[in-house]
C-alpha cells in the first residue's frame, strides 16, 4: 500500500500511517539549533562518500555528483539562502534531501552505509574539535596579554591576602601569574580532552556497523581523526568527550569568575586598587556618579549557566542504555552554549587584560597596613638563632604592642623592638621594608621581582612553541 504520506518529507515515512502533531514535530525536530553543524555535516559526507567510491559502493559518477551538490549547499548555507525545513528535523536530513533535489538518486546513495547516529556523532565530534583549537588560541591570546600586564607591574607592592586578611606583601606581577598558571592548565586540559575527541564513530552506523565493504581508517584519515572508535555500540552512544569539553570549560569559567571577583573587589572605592577601562563598565540609570565593573560581574554570573551545561550532560547520560537514544539531541544546546560563553568571555577578557590600570600608591598603603612584614621579622630572629616558634611568639607581642599604639613593625625604635628580643640588631629596619621582604622570596615560584620576570620570560617561551 502506497501511504498518504508518500510525497511528505519525512525519511522514513512510508512506514506510518499518521503524522506527528505540528507541536511533537517541534518538539523533537533539532534543525533550528544543529544547523550550526552544517559544515561539518558536510565535510563528514564527503569523506564518507570519497570512501564509498574508493570501496565500489558507489561509482564515480555518484561520487562527483555528491560533491558538485554538496559544493552548491555550502554556498547556499554561506550565502543564508538555504531553506532550512522544521518538517525535516536536523541538520543532516534537510542537507541529504537537498542533495536529492539537486543531484537525484545520487543524493539517495549518500547514506549507504551510514545511519544518523554515527553521522551526528562524528559532526559533533568535528564541532567540538574546532572549538578546542578556537579556545586554545583564545586562551594563548589572554595569557599574553596577562603577561604584559604582570611585566609593567612585575616590582609594584601590593599585599597578598589568606583568609581576605593582609598577609604577606607580594608584586601585582606575581598576583596576576597566578592566573596565567590557571589558564595554561586549562588549555592543556582543552588539548588532553581533543585526544579523546578525536577518533571517528562514523562506520558504526545504527550500532552494530554494516553489511557493506567500507573503510574507516581511510575516512578518519581524510577527515584528520587519530583513529577510529573501537566499537559501535559505543561509538555511536558515547558523549564522554562532550562531557569532558564541558568540564574543562566549567574550569575556565570557574577561573574567569576567580579573576572578576578579584577585579570587582579592587576596583571598589573601598580598595581603589585598579581602574577598568570604561568599555568594560557601565553606569547607573539613577546613581550619575556610578561606574560599575559590569564585564567582571557577568562573567562570574555566566559561569553559573556553563557549570549548569556539564552537569546537564553528565544528567543526560546517567541513564541511558546502550546504544543510540533520542535523549542524545539534547546534548547540543549545552554544548553550543559553552562554546559560545567561553569565546566571548575569553576574548574579551584578553582586551580588557589591556584595559586594567593599577594604582600602585594605593597597593603599596594597603601593604603598609596589617603588618604584612611581621614574617619577615619573624624569619629574621630565626636567622639570628631563635628557634621559628620563639620568634612567632616575640614578634606577635611586638604586633599586639603596635595595634595598641596604633603603629607599624618599623615606626619602632630599635630599643623598643629589642624588648621582645635581644637578638634584634640595627639590620632589623631592611627586613621591615615592603621591597625587602618581596626581594627576599627569591626562589622559583616566590614573588621576587627577579623570579616573576623569570616567570613571564618562561610562560612567553611555553606560549611560542
Ligand atoms: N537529530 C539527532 C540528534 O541530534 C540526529 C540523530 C537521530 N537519530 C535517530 N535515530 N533519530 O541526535
Amino acid at each position: 500500500m502506497t501511504s498518504q504520506f508518500s510525497k511528505k518529507s519525512e525519511a522514513w515515512s512510508a512506514r506510518f500511517s499518521e503524522p506527528v502533531s505540528d507541536l511533537v514535530k517541534r518538539y523533537t525536530a533539532s534543525v533550528f539549533f544543529d544547523k550550526r553543524m552544517a559544515a561539518f555535516d558536510i565535510q563528514g559526507s564527503l569523506a564518507h562518500a570519497e570512501m564509498l567510491a574508493a570501496q565500489n559502493i558507489i561509482n564515480a559518477q555518484d561520487h562527483a555528483d555528491i560533491q558538485r551538490g554538496m559544493t552548491q549547499i555550502q554556498s547556499e548555507i554561506e550565502a543564508g539562502k538555504f531553506e532550512w525545513l522544521l518538517d525535516l528535523e536536523d541538520v543532516h536530513l534537510n542537507i541529504e534531501k537537498r542533495l536529492t533535489e539537486l543531484v537525484g538518486d545520487a543524493g539517495k546513495r549518500l547514506h549507504t552505509g551510514r545511519s544518523r547516529n554515527d553521522q551526528v556523532a562524528t559532526d559533533i565530534r568535528l564541532y567540538v574539535r574546532s572549538s578546542i583549537d578556537i579556545i586554545v588560541g583564545l586562551l594563548g591570546d589572554f595569557r599574553s596579554a596577562l603577561l604584559d600586564l604582570a611585566e609593567q607591574h612585575s616590582d609594584t607592592i601590593m599585599p597578598g591576602f589568606t583568609h581576605m586578611q593582609v598577609a604577606q606583601p607580594i608584586t601585582f606581577g606575581h598576583h596576576v601569574l597566578a592566573y596565567v598558571e590557571m589558564f595554561s592548565r586549562d588549555a592543556e586540559r582543552m588539548l588532553d580532552c581533543r585526544k579523546r575527541v578525536n577518533r571517528l564513530p562514523l562506520g558504526a552506523a545504527a550500532l552494530a556497523g554494516t553489511t557493506f565493504p567500507i573503510d574507516r581508517e581511510r575516512v578518519a584519515r581524510n577527515l584528520g581523526f587519530d583513529d577510529v572508535c573501537h566499537n559501535s555500540l559505543d561509538a555511536v552512544s558515547d558523549r564522554d568527550f562532550a562531557i569532558e569539553f564541558c568540564a574543562a570549560g566549567a574550569l575556565i569559567m570557574t577561573h574567569i569568575s576567580r579573576m572578576s571577583e578579584e577585579l570587582v573587589i579592587w576596583m571598589s572605592p573601598r580598595v581603589g586598587f585598579i581602574d577598568i577601562a570604561d568599555r568594560f563598565c557601565t553606569g547607573s540609570s539613577i546613581m550619575p556618579q556610578k561606574k560599575n565593573p559590569d564585564v567582571p560581574e557577568l562573567a562570574r554570573g555566566k559561569t553559573g549557566r556553563v557549570n549548569g551545561h556539564l552537569i546537564a550532560l553528565l544528567t543526560l547520560m546517567k541513564g541511558q542504555p546502550l546504544a543510540y537514544n533520542k535523549d542524545n539531541q539534547e546534548d547540543k544546546e549545552p554544548l553550543f552554549d559553552t562554546v559560545d560563553t567561553l569565546t566571548d568571555t575569553l576574548r574579551i577578557f584578553a582586551d580588557m587584560a589591556g584595559g586594567i590600570t593599577v594604582k600602585p600608591e594605593a597597593m603599596r598603603a594597603a601593604a603598609l597596613q596589617g603588618y604584612a612584614t611581621a614574617t619577615d621579622l619573624a624569619d629574621y630572629l630565626v636567622k639570628k638563632g631563635l628557634p621559628f616558634r620563639d620568634a612567632h611568639e616575640a614578634v606577635a607581642l611586638a604586633v599586639r604592642t603596635c595595634v595598641d599604639k596604633g603603629c607599624d613593625l618599623s615606626d619602632m625604635s630599635l630599643a623598643d623592638l629589642q624588648k621582645f628580643s635581644p637578638l634584634v640588631g640595627a639590620d632589623v629596619f631592611e627586613v621591615l621594608t615592603l621591597e625587602g621582604s618581596v626581594a627576599a622570596r627569591n626562589h622559583i615560584g616566590g614573588t621576587a621581582p627577579q623570579q616573576v620576570r623569570l616567570a613571564i620570560a618562561r610562560a612567553r617561551q611555553q606560549l611560542a612553541t
